[in-house]
């Protein structure tokens, strides 16, 4: 049998590493073969990305939409190389981001007074051929929240800056299920303790395996 697919998504700071580890180990603990991944992807257009996101290469910077489309790539090149491979294998795939990530991130950073849905759905769109996950976490937390939690101290101007962008990300994730109506998105309030969001995720999670046995 095919294995199940879960992504673990949501803003920065959240939180979402620390729980994709504790949630793989919970899985392995009952038995599950677990392969974790993650977004931008290990592949060489992942490598790419991050090369960007780092500010290593400075020539020819793509823009939100340039970057939607190689994260859309990135994506598929990881579906048909990893994912799907680990699938077949009848394992649980646990993914730190997918196409939530890019219709959040990219549609927020886009242009000033754009609007917002009709980016959303291009996005969504550019990325419909990519397999659908069967579960799809979402860890929400306050910018500022996740901010204090990071930093002790931050620059006024910066901060506000990244708070704006953080604040963006967050409503663009609030209105996800409007764009994937037809995906299981299950929202995990992440402002509380490690271990009671660690018990909401797996008590998804092995909700979704229980009936797939
Ligand atoms: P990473 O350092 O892996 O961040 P995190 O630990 O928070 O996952 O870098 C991933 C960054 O890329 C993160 O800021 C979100 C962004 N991103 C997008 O903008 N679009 C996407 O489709 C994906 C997968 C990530």
């Amino acid at each position: 049998m095919t294995g199940r697919f879960i992504v673990v998504d949501g803003v920065d700071g959240a939180g979402k590493s620390t729980q994709v580890e504790r949630l793989a180990a919970a899985l392995r603990a009952r038995g599950h073969a677990v392969h974790v991944t993650g977004e931008p992807s290990g592949w060489p257009i992942g490598q790419l990305i991050r090369r960007y996101l780092r500010g290593e290469l400075r020539d020819g910077v793509p823009g939100w939409s340039s970057m939607a489309l190689l994260f859309a790539a990135d994506r598929m090149q990881h579906v048909e190389h990893e994912i799907l491979p680990h699938l077949e294998a009848g394992e649980v795939v646990l993914c730190d981001r997918y196409d939530p990530s890019s219709i959040a991130y990219q549609s927020a950073i886009g242009p000033d007074g754009a609007d917002r849905t009709e980016l959303m759905r291009w996005i969504a769109l550019l990325n419909g051929h990519a397999r659908r996950p069967d579960l799809v976490l979402l860890l929400d937390l306050d910018p500022q929240l996740a901010a204090a939690r990071r930093t002790q101290r931050g620059g006024e101007a910066e901060l506000y800056e990244t708070l704006e962008l953080q604040r963006r990300i967050r409503a663009c994730y609030a209105e996800l299920p409007a764009v994937r109506p037809n995906d299981r998105l299950v929202r995990v309030d992440a402002s509380r303790s490690i271990d009671e969001v660690h018990a909401q995720m797996l008590a998804e999670a092995l909700a979704l395996l229980d009936v797939s046995r």
